[in-house]
């Protein structure tokens, strides 16, 4: 196979190799579909900070809230006396995660913070802004991919909370979901915990205000996937001939994203030699994000061996951090 070139003439980068793969892949699919992971570029991730921003997106206030009035009850939940690590699988700009830090750094616990993302430019802001924040506390973080970490992070002897924030679970269907803490929970000791975040079902009014926002943020999040194909696969997305469309099932408890083809036109992909047909009004599905029950979270748990301790909601109601310990085998 021929060596793909971009414009300048530079060899394709490994990344856009994938991307290019998995767009194939997804759009063979009788519902079109972009892998949810292609949002957060450099462009994508500076409109997901601003999602995070608004005052309809509840979620991150709501898990900051908890993070910064019950990491001590977490901690004593966990009855850990001795020294501990904590993991952090996404990472991310570990804003919420920093609250969890300062309160078991106050109260003089003796922990290393271990943060995973698969953006080493996201796991070097997350070490500056920790430094400064909190200049003491002991820091390994690694940059990668969940699935690689948790397959050789095997043998340790600290106890281990390990972090999974932010409502990136709902982005998995139910059995991606199970396999997910199946994985998880067999790289967990009897002695670790594993603090998952869950969006819970609400008002459905305020769960389709925070992904069908007012202020286009999100419908631009959306599109700048279509751009992301234009800048690195050389495709000619035309941005005005798609549109955006969300919906939530309170029955189902899935929000569900789309970007919906205005007429019916043919894509050109200059880089690849590749051109994909969409007729009026066809979708592409491009994210779902599942909203739980207290009762659905601790099932979800159950079907995976692990068994709630406890589950830590803010003051609406609105997010639960819920710990995780394995199931005791006999
Ligand atoms: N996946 C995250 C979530 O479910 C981030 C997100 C917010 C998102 N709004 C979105 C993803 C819109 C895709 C489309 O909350």
């Amino acid at each position: 196979m021929a060596v793909q070139r971009d414009t300048s003439g530079q060899i394709e980068s490994p990344v856009n190799r994938q991307f290019a793969q998995d767009l194939k892949e997804g759009f063979e699919q009788e519902l079109k579909h972009i892998p949810s992971k292609y949002f957060y570029d450099d462009q994508g991730s500076k409109l997901f900070q601003a999602i995070m921003g608004m005052p309809e997106y509840y979620l991150t206030d709501a898990e900051f809230e908890i993070l910064e009035t019950q990491s001590m009850a977490i901690h004593k939940q966990l009855a850990w006396q001795e020294p501990f690590r904590i993991v952090e699988l996404g990472a991310g700009d570990g804003k919420k995660t920093i609250q969890m830090l300062r309160a078991f750094e106050q109260a003089g616990l003796d922990f290393i913070f271990s943060p995973l993302d698969i953006s080493e430019e996201a796991i070097r802001l997350l070490e500056a802004s920790v430094r400064e924040q909190l200049p003491s506390i002991k820091m390994e973080s690694h940059v990668g991919d969940y699935f690689d970490y948790l397959g050789d992070s095997g043998t340790h002897k600290l106890p281990t909370l390990i972090l999974f924030l932010g409502s990136n679970i709902g982005n998995y269907n139910e059995s991606s979901a199970t396999d997910l803490l199946k994985l998880i929970a067999s790289n967990m000791n009897e002695k670790d915990a594993l603090l998952v975040g869950f969006d819970l079902k609400k008002n459905p009014n305020t769960i389709k205000l925070a992904y069908d926002d007012p202020h286009g943020i999100t419908r631009a999040f959306n599109l700048n996937l279509l751009e992301r194909a234009n800048r690195e696969l050389g495709a000619d997305f035309a941005l005005d001939q798609f549109d955006f469309y969300c919906h939530y099932s309170p029955e189902s408890g899935e929000v569900k994203s789309y970007l919906v083809s205005l007429k019916k036109q043919t894509v050109d992909f200059k880089h690849l030699n590749w051109q994909v047909d969409f007729e009026a009004n066809e979708l592409i599905w491009t994210e779902m994000s599942k909203k739980y029950s207290v009762e659905q979270i601790d099932k979800l748990g159950a079907g995976a061996g692990l068994q709630t301790e406890s589950q830590f909601l803010d003051c609406k109601h609105f997010f639960s951090d819920c710990l995780f310990r394995k199931q005791p085998t006999h």
